[in-house]
C-alpha cells in the first residue's frame, strides 16, 4: 500500500469531521509513530500451521492463567476463556472478568450426558472474576484473593426490574459467554451466544421447543431456552450479577458501551448467518435497565424502531414489549433489519467515535472471508437513527485477514483484530493462505499505516479472543481459546499448547517495547 498522505490519511479515519484539535493531536500521532517506525521496524510474521504461539520480534508473553487453576477453595478457572474486561483497583491491583465459553466434553466432561457429565460442563462455563496483581511489570494472577469468584452455569441469576420470563424471575445459570462489553459505572458485561447449543431453542410462530443441537442440558436440567441469549451484568466487586432484557435476546457476540450527557448506547451483534446488529439507547446515562431497542437498516443507514408503539406490525405480532425483547430476531425481520455476514465484535474508535463492525464470513453466500464495516453515526451522535456505512477492511488473499472478530483499539486508534476460521477449516481450501488463526494490527499512523500486519499465530485449532489492554497499555491480555479442538482422544491430543503435554484454553499477557510502540500515549 502507498504510503498515504494527508488527505487520504483524515478519509482512513472517516475523519473529515474532526476539530482542529483532534487532526493536530493525529497529525503530531503520525509524526511521532513515523520516527519510531524507522528505528525499530515491526514486522508482520508469516502464517504459520505450527503448535505454537509465535510473536512477532520484541513482543512477549507470559500465562497468567489456565484452566483448571484454582480460583477459590472450591472452584477452578473455567474452560474455553474468552471475553476479558478489566477494572483496576490501584496501580499494581486489578480485577479481570474472563468469559468462559462453552465446554468441550472430551477435556471437561464425557461425551455420554449423563446428569455427572453434564454438572463438570455448567461448572465449566460462564465467567471467573480474578485478581491480578503487577510484579515486577508483570500481571500476576493472585489465586488467594477473596474477590475471585465463579459465576456459572448453575449460579442463580436474577432478571433486572424483577422481569418475569416464563413465570420466573431468575434464570439458573449462564453459558455460551462469548464477548462482553464494560459500562461507563465499571460494570461488565457477558453475553450470551449460542445458547441454543446448550439449552435448545423455542420456536415463536408455533411455540414448539427444539432440542439443543450439542449439550442436550435440557434433557438433564429442564430449564427454558428464553432463559438465554440475553446480556449480563456484573459487579465487578461483589460479584453480583443481573441478566438484562432490555438488550434483547438473540446470538448476542458482544455488548459496546458509549457514554453521552443523557444516555449509554450500547452495540450488540447477533452473531449467526443473516443476522443484524442491533443498537440500545438507554433512558438514563447512568443504568442500562430501560431504554429503546433498534435494529440497523445497513442499506439506508437507519436504526429502525424495535419499540412495539412505535410500528403497526410489531404491534399486530406481538403481546407486549417483553415478547419483542425475547424473540428479538422475529421482531428484526419484520421491520425490515438488513441481513449481515454474522456479525461479531464491535468496537467505537476512541478518536473518530466510528463504530466498527466484525462481518465474519457466510459460506451460504459464497462470503467466505468476511470484512470489518464502518459506521459512522450522524453528527457522531450515537443516539442518532441515521448513519453512513462503508466495508472499511476487506478480508481476503489482498489483505491478508479472513474471519474477523474480536476487535479492539488502543488509546492511539490503532484496531487490534483476532481472526477465527474455524478449527476444520484451518489449512484447507479457500484458507490455506492463512496459516492458523492469528492477531492482527492496522496501524493509525507511521510507514505502516492502513496495512494489516500478522503480530501473533496461535496454537493448533486455537482462537485468540478477549483483546483486552491494561490500563497503562502496557500490557495486553489475550485470550488462547480450544488449543487442539478437533481431540477425539484426550491421551492423544491435536495440540499440546501449552504444557507440552495437554492442550489448556489460557490467558496470556503479552508485552514488549514492539507493544509500547504502538500503544504509548502520543504527546
Ligand atoms: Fe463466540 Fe461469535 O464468537
Ligand atoms: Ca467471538
Ligand atoms: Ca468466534
Amino acid at each position: 500500500m502507498k504510503q498515504l498522505d494527508r488527505r487520504d490519511f483524515l478519509k482512513f479515519l472517516g475523519a473529515t469531521t474532526l476539530t482542529a484539535s483532534q487532526i493536530s493531536l493525529l497529525s503530531s500521532m503520525t509524526s511521532c509513530n513515523s520516527d519510531t517506525n524507522t528505528t525499530m521496524p515491526i514486522n508482520s510474521i508469516k502464517p504459520s500451521f505450527e503448535d505454537k504461539l509465535i510473536l512477532a520480534p520484541n513482543f512477549n508473553y507470559k500465562i497468567v492463567v489456565s484452566w483448571g487453576d484454582q480460583i477459590n477453595e472450591k472452584e477452578t478457572f473455567g474452560f474455553n476463556n474468552d471475553y476479558i474486561a478489566i477494572e483496576s483497583l490501584s496501580s499494581d491491583k486489578a480485577l479481570l472478568w474472563v468469559n468462559h465459553e462453552y465446554a468441550l466434553p472430551v477435556f471437561v466432561s464425557g461425551s455420554e450426558r449423563t446428569k455427572e457429565n453434564i454438572d463438570k460442563e455448567l461448572q465449566s462455563v460462564g465467567g471467573s472474576i480474578i485478581e491480578i496483581n503487577k510484579v515486577d511489570d508483570n500481571w500476576i494472577f493472585n489465586s488467594k484473593s477473596s474477590y475471585n469468584k465463579g459465576i456459572r452455569g448453575h449460579t442463580k441469576i436474577p432478571f433486572s426490574n424483577k422481569t418475569k420470563i416464563m413465570g420466573q424471575d431468575y434464570a439458573i445459570g449462564t453459558n455460551s459467554n462469548c464477548a462482553g462489553g464494560k459500562t461507563p459505572w465499571g460494570t461488565f458485561l457477558s453475553c450470551e451466544e449460542n445458547y441454543y447449543k446448550s439449552y435448545g431453542e423455542r420456536d415463536f410462530k408455533t411455540g414448539k421447543r427444539k432440542p439443543s443441537t450439542i449439550g442436550r442440558w435440557e434433557t438433564i436440567y429442564d430449564y427454558p431456552p428464553e432463559h438465554y441469549g440475553w446480556v449480563l451484568e456484573i459487579d465487578p466487586k461483589t460479584g453480583n450479577a443481573v441478566k438484562h432484557t432490555s438488550i434483547g435476546r438473540f446470538a448476542h457476540e458482544c455488548a459496546t458501551c458509549i457514554q453521552t450527557n443523557e444516555r449509554t448506547v450500547v452495540y450488540s451483534g447477533d452473531d449467526k448467518k443473516d443476522e443484524h446488529v442491533y443498537k440500545f439507547v438507554s433512558d438514563t446515562n447512568d443504568s442500562i435497565d430501560s431504554g429503546k431497542l433498534y435494529v440497523a437498516d445497513i442499506e439506508n443507514g437507519k436504526w429502525l424502531s424495535l419499540n412495539r408503539e412505535d410500528s403497526p406490525i410489531l404491534k399486530s405480532k406481538f403481546k407486549n414489549q417483553l415478547e419483542i425483547q425475547t424473540y428479538t430476531r422475529e421482531a428484526a425481520k419484520l421491520v425490515g433489519a438488513t441481513p449481515l455476514a454474522r456479525p461479531e465484535d464491535i468496537e467505537i474508535h476512541p478518536i473518530t467515535k466510528d463504530v466498527f463492525v466484525s462481518l465474519s464470513n457466510n459460506k451460504d453466500r459464497e462470503n467466505y472471508y468476511g470484512s470489518i464495516l464502518k459506521i459512522s453515526e450522524k453528527n457522531k451522535d450515537h443516539t442518532s437513527l441515521e448513519f453512513k456505512a462503508e466495508t472499511y477492511v476487506l478480508g481476503g488473499k489482498d489483505s491478508g485477514i479472513a474471519c474477523p472478530d474480536n476487535l479492539a483499539f488502543d488509546q492511539n486508534g490503532n484496531l487490534w483484530i483476532c481472526n477465527d476460521i474455524s478449527g476444520k477449516d484451518i489449512g484447507n481450501a479457500p484458507y490455506k493462505a492463512f496459516g492458523n488463526n492469528a492477531l492482527f494490527v492496522i496501524p493509525i499512523a507511521g510507514k505502516d499505516m492502513g496495512k494489516v500486519i500478522q503480530i501473533a499465530s496461535a496454537p493448533k485449532e486455537a482462537e485468540f479472543t478477549g483483546l483486552c489492554f491494561s490500563e497503562d497499555q502496557k500490557t495486553l491480555f489475550l485470550s488462547v481459546q480450544h488449543p487442539g479442538e478437533l481431540t477425539s482422544d484426550s491421551k492423544n491430543p491435536t495440540s499440546t499448547w501449552p504444557t507440552g503435554k495437554d492442550p489448556k484454553p489460557s490467558v496470556i499477557a503479552i508485552t514488549g517495547k514492539a507493544l509500547e510502540e504502538y500503544t504509548k500515549k502520543s504527546s
